[in-house]
C-alpha cells in the first residue's frame, strides 16, 4: 500500500521538488499551497504523475496561530476522508525570508511565525496521525545559516534591531532545537532537521527589497537545484537507514553536527515551553 505525506511549501522550490519525488515513488501527497493560482499550476503539471499516487491540495496559510489551525483542521479532515487519519510522512517545508520586521495577527514577528512557530504548531496537530502508523517520520528544513545565529531570551523574536539574517538564521536555529527536544520527548515517531545548502529558489526574492533581494537573485545562481536536496528528503522519508538517526541534522543524506549553541537543552526546553505558551496549547 502506498506510503501518505503531508508536503507544505509544495507550490514551489525546495517542496515542489520533493512532491515530485514523492509521487514518483509511489507515495500518497496531501500537500498545503496558500495560493490557489499555485495549487492549480501544479496539480496541472503533476497530473501525469497521479496514476500510481494520489496528489491532493489543501488551501491554507501558516502565518499566524487561527490560519495554521485551520490549515492543520483542513489536512486531517482530507487524510480521514481519504486515508483511514493514518500518516507516515510530515515535511515541514515552507518558510520566508523578510528584510523588514513585520507582525502578524497575533503580535509575533513574522519569520519567527512561519519558519518556527507555525512548524510546531502544524506538528502538534499532525502527530495524532502520524502515531498511528510504524517508523512515521517528521522532517523540519532548516538551514546552514543556524551555524550563525546565538540565542537571546530577551530579543527571542528579534523584535530589537532586526535584520533579515537575524531573524531568519534564529528560526532556523529554532527548527534545530524542535527537532532536538521533540527526538527526546518522542521516540514513537522519528523526527529529522534537514540542512538542504545553497538551492536555488526564489525564497530570498519575494518577500525582500532592495540590496538583499538583489544579493538573493546573485547568490542563487551558485546554489543546487532543488530537486539534489528533495532526493535526499525524499530518501530520509522512506529508507530504513534512516530510523536510528531521529533527533539528527542531516544535509546531502548524512549526519553532521548542528552548531554547538544548538545542542543546548536547556535552550531547546525553554523554546519549546516558549512555543506553548505562545499557542495556548500542551504538546506532550
Ligand atoms: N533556498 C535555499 O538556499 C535554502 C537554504 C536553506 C534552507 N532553506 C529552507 O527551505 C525551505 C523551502 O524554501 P525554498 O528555498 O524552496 O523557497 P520557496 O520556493 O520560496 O518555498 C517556500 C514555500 O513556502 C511557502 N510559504 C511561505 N509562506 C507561507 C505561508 N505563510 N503559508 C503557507 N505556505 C507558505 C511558499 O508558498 P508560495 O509558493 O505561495 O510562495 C513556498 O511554497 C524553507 O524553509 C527555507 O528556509 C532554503
Amino acid at each position: 500500500m502506498n506510503k501518505i505525506a503531508i508536503v507544505t511549501g509544495a507550490t514551489s522550490g525546495i517542496g515542489k521538488a520533493v512532491v515530485e519525488l514523492l509521487l514518483k515513488a509511489n507515495v500518497n501527497v496531501v500537500a498545503l499551497g496558500r495560493n490557489q493560482y499555485r495549487i492549480d499550476q501544479v496539480n496541472k503539471e503533476f497530473e501525469p504523475l497521479t496514476k500510481n499516487a494520489n496528489l491532493d491540495f489543501v488551501l491554507g496559510d501558516l502565518s499566524d496561530n487561527t490560519q495554521t489551525k485551520l490549515a492543520a483542521l483542513s489536512l486531517i479532515e482530507k487524510v480521514n476522508q481519504k486515508y483511514d487519519g493514518k500518516v507516515d510522512i510530515l515535511m515541514n517545508i515552507a518558510g520566508i525570508v523578510s528584510t523588514g520586521y513585520h507582525e502578524n495577527n497575533d503580535g509575533n514577528e513574522m519569520t519567527f511565525a512561519v519558519n518556527h512557530l507555525a512548524v510546531f504548531n502544524l506538528t502538534s496537530y499532525i502527530y495524532p496521525l502520524l502515531k498511528k502508523v510504524e517508523n512515521s517520520r517528521i522532517l523540519v528544513v532548516s538551514s546552514y545559516s543556524h551555524y550563525w545565529a546565538s540565542m537571546n531570551w530577551r530579543n527571542i523574536q528579534s523584535r530589537k534591531m532586526y535584520n533579515v539574517l537575524k531573524g531568519y538564521k534564529r528560526s532556523k536555529l529554532y527548527n534545530v532545537f524542535f527537532v532536538k527536544e521533540f527526538a527526546r520527548k518522542h521516540q514513537d515517531v522519528k523526527i529529522y532537521a534537514i540542512d538542504p545548502g545553497l538551492v536555488n529558489t526564489e525564497i530570498g526574492a519575494k518577500k525582500t527589497s532592495g540590496l538583499v533581494n538583489w544579493f538573493w537573485n546573485k547568490r542563487r545562481s551558485k546554489g543546487t537545484d532543488a530537486y539534489y536536496p528533495a532526493k535526499y528528503m525524499v530518501d530520509i522519508a522512506l529508507k530504513d537507514e534512516y530510523l536510528d538517526k531521529s533527533g539528527h541534522y542531516i544535509k546531502e543524506g548524512k549526519s553532521i553536527a548542528p552548531s554547538k549553541k544548538s545542542q543546548n537543552l536547556l535552550n531547546a526546553k525553554k523554546l519549546w515551553e516558549y512555543s506553548e505558551d505562545l499557542l495556548n496549547i500542551k504538546f506532550k
